[in-house]
């Protein structure tokens, strides 16, 4: 057998395949046709979304100046307006009145150059007219405009109308971060693209309160530590760039901003935003509630309005780059040139949603009984799995595509010797180790993997 020649992902399709097949994602609502960019992640995937936030909110709430935050998604309606959400969140739409289609006039070319439809080519187009990207729904019995609230377009907000409370109750010093991870919603006008960008998502974000005059060096500092921490999670340096905005196109909080984008299969993409929002939402939450929102420097006996550097990543869009990054496609050919394709999510152990599997190389109970007793102990530390159907080579096959990290293999062999066959995904490599020994060899070689 020749060494493999290593393919990655090409196209998003072959990915979305993938996630259906193995249950890592569906479609909302498939049986009625599904729900435009809605989707739901599957028994894997649910473990892999769970592995993904724990992993950023270690990250961040391990860290002696940085505490956690989990906000309700529904706030008092005067949280927008002082944000700037209620006249600012917005897209330019112009719609054509010849086919009836709705599109962005500021990323449209077609627009941009001609002043045509891009659909049917029309130049009979209405002017564009701003359209709020805000979820809106009725607080209570009454469908009336008192009663409007929004679901949340960013979690933020819940950082900023709270900063008093924590700041207080935690007793922090500035500098320090508060990290919440939670749903946000926006009525994206072009959606899509699998779970890059869709209207219902979970975001991940720290928003670090510092003296005014050290955001600059804050906001480099976050920079490298949330490249690093993409890095970690097995995304290549060479998939990373990072894009600093123009001035003209700095969203209306911010002072300086820039996003950590990442190569997806469809092209060069935001992942997470930078930003130095400077004093602007507490200043404006102060305004409007009229609160004071200060921090008061003891050391110093001095009175500011902290800046903020924000970090804001989009869970459901670090799940799709950590899936990309880690598919690859060993391909090779035996002596008679027939080729063999084996598919690998490799993926850093702390994200693979099953750490080890169990298989019992038969169906007879004289197996199955001792494999469930050793899939029950692993359990008990890992996330395991169990797989007794088809041959072994099809499960081993299995266990690679949804990226494992070990597979434990039970024989007849193991009813003597009571010794079990221990698998690596990369390698392939094979040990045979005592039962007892299972657990032990698990977390030693997950740490070192
Ligand atoms: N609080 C700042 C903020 O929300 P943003 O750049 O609008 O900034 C931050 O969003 C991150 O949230 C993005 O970098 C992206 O990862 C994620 N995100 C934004 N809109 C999204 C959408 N419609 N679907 C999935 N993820 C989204």
């Amino acid at each position: 057998m020749s060494q493999p020649t290593i393919k990655r992902l090409e196209d998003l399709q072959t990915m979305v395949s993938l996630c259906k097949r193995r249950g890592i994602v569906f479609q909302s609502s498939e049986i009625y046709g599904g729900l435009g960019s809605c989707w739901d992640y599957g028994p894997l995937g649910a473990q892999l979304k769970q592995n993904v936030k724990r992993a950023w909110w270690n990250a961040m709430t391990r860290r002696e100046d940085i505490v956690g935050l989990d906000a309700s998604i529904l706030m008092h309606p005067q949280v927008w307006k002082a944000s700037g959400h209620v006249d600012g969140f917005s897209d330019p739409l112009v719609d054509c009145k010849n086919c009836k289609t709705r599109f962005r006039s500021d990323n449209t070319p077609s627009y941009i150059e001609k002043k045509e439809c891009p659909n049917c080519g029309s130049k009979d187009l209405t002017p564009p007219r701003n359209f709020n990207l805000m979820f809106k729904t009725f607080m209570g019995p009454n469908e009336e405009a008192a009663n409007v609230v929004y679901l949340r377009p960013e979690t933020a907000q819940g950082h900023f109308v709270n900063f008093e409370n924590i700041q207080q109750s935690s007793r922090r010093k500035i500098p320090f971060g508060i990290a919440a991870i939670g749903k946000s919603f926006r009525n994206e006008i072009t959606p899509g693209n699998f779970i890059f960008r869709t209207r219902e998502f979970e975001q991940m974000e720290m928003q670090y309160f510092v003296k005014p005059g050290t955001d600059m060096d804050w906001w480099q500092t976050w920079k490298d530590t949330r490249w690093a921490f993409l890095k970690k999670y097995g995304l290549a340096e060479a998939d990373l760039r990072f894009h600093e905005h123009a001035k003209e196109d700095l969203a209306h909080y911010a002072l300086k901003a820039g996003d950590i984008e990442y190569k997806f299969p469809f092209g060069w993409q935001e992942l997470e935003g930078i930003h130095n929002r400077s004093d602007f939402d507490l200043t404006q939450h102060a305004k409007f509630s009229g609160k004071k929102l200060e921090y008061f420097d003891e050391a110093a006996k001095e009175k500011y309005v902290p800046f903020v550097i924000e970090t804001a990543i989009g869970c459901d869009r670090l799940i799709l780059a950590v899936l990309c990054a880690a598919y690859r496609e060993e391909i090779t050919k035996d002596e008679d040139g027939k080729e063999d394709v084996r598919v690998v999510l490799g993926f850093h152990p702390e994200m693979a949603p099953q750490k080890v599997t169990v298989l019992p190389l038969s169906k007879k109970a004289e197996l199955q009984v001792p494999a469930m007793k050793i899939r029950d102990e692993l359990a008990e530390w890992f996330d395991t799995g169990y797989d007794d159907s088809q041959s072994i080579g099809k499960r081993y096959r299995r266990a690679d595509e949804v990226g494992t990290p070990y597979c434990v293999t039970v024989d007849f062999e193991t009813l003597n010797d009571n010794k079990v066959t221990i698998r690596h995904r990369d390698t392939m490599k094979q040990d045979r180790i005592e039962i007892s020994k299972v657990v032990e060899y698990v977390t030693n070689g997950l740490r070192n993997f």
